[in-house]
């Protein structure tokens, strides 16, 4: 087995949303078929123990995010489709890493941080008040599941591009430290995917709780489109594109021609019950196989936990080597 081209993972916690889809599925869908490349792709459960301390949610957060990537045509046989949780090689290496990383370097660290000047601005005595050391040391653990298999490159959202410095901080150590086993990992945001707008226009996200999930049924499907929201402007009036909701999501799904063709519907005037409706029928129609093999898949788990285990095998192809090489390097191994 090589190591990763292309590595990210995917936090189990919650819905797999049209945002996702837009932002981080489709062209991981797109990668996974490339026959040049060896990609990795993950469930992340360990990270999901951060915040969720729900083991039922958890569960099914992995299940619905597994199920909706093959849904979507992940290409499981040619990249390496698996579960961090069936890599026992990752949390040991995290503890390595844990060893040779800066407390100072974590006290940087944006969420960390942001909790707790929250903590401060509420008044608490206690500024880490709530923050596990999980929290803390999450950072880490995304450092090891990126080294572990010595991704070259790491597409990830604006938000965890700092996270990505960090990897590369904690190679260079481990690389200096001992010797040079570590590539440093390059961050790749995805400029051109889109970013979608939800419900109410802001980021479409979990935490918003403005999104619309990619495989709840038809009905609820259209529902959720027709409460997006618009503007006051009467069926006749010309519109901007540019600034509409529907327009943005129209976009990330339709063709460059069929978005300018709807820009000028726009400008022509569009009723919004309109636009609603064609937004909806053509988000349906992109969605209806896949929603098929989603409702397949959901209901076979067996199925879905036979596609992670396999993705796992080949993926301890290359981490127990590779653990053994970095236990023989820091000096744990037989004293024979
Ligand atoms: N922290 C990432 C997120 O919240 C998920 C993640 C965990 C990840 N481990 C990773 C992404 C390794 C890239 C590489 O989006």
């Amino acid at each position: 087995m090589k190591n990763a081209d292309f590595l990210t993972g995917i936090t189990t916690s919650g819905t797999p949303h049209l945002g996702n889809y837009v932002g981080a599925i489709r062209p991981a869908v797109e990668t996974s078929k490339n026959k040049e490349l060896i990609s990795y792709y993950f469930l992340a459960d360990y990270h999901s123990l951060i915040k969720n301390h729900d083991p039922k949610l958890r569960k099914q957060s992995a299940l619905e995010i597994a199920a909706s990537w093959i849904a979507l045509g992940l290409d499981y046989d040619n990249c390496v489709f698996y579960r961090q949780s069936d890599i026992p090689e990752i949390p040991e290496l995290t503890w390595i890493l844990t060893c040779l990383t800066a407390k100072g370097l974590m006290n940087r660290a944006h969420a960390y941080k942001a909790t707790v000047a929250e903590n401060e601005e509420q008044g608490h005595k206690e500024s880490d008040k709530g923050i596990t050391m999980g929290l803390f040391s999450y950072p880490v653990l995304m450092a090891a599941d990126i080294l572990m298999f010595n991704a070259r490159k790491v597409p990830v959202g604006k938000d965890q591009v700092q996270h990505l410095e960090m990897t590369r901080d904690i190679a260079a150590r481990f690389n200096h430290v001992y010797k040079k086993l570590f590539v440093l990992p390059e961050v790749v945001v995805d400029e051109t995917s889109a970013v979608l707008a939800g419900l109410d226009g802001r980021k479409m996200s979990k935490s918003y709780h403005n999104y619309i999930p990619l495989f709840d049924t038809q009905k609820r499907l259209r529902k959720l489109i027709m409460k997006i929201k618009t503007n006051s402007l009467g069926p006749d009036e010309p519109k901007d594109p540019e600034t509409c909701t529907l327009f943005s999501i129209y976009k990330a799904f339709a063709s460059r021609s069929e978005t300018k063709k709807m820009a000028d519907r726009y400008r022509q005037g569009i009723a919004w019950g309109i636009m609603k409706q064609e937004l909806f029928e053509y988000i349906d129609e992109i969605l209806k196989a896949p929603r098929k093999r989603y409702e397949e898949l959901i209901k076979n788990p067996s199925d879905i936990d036979e596609v992670l285990k396999k993705g796992a095998m080949k993926a301890r192809e290359f981490s127990v080597p590779f653990l053994e090489k970095i236990r023989k390097t820091i000096g744990i191994q037989s004293l024979g």
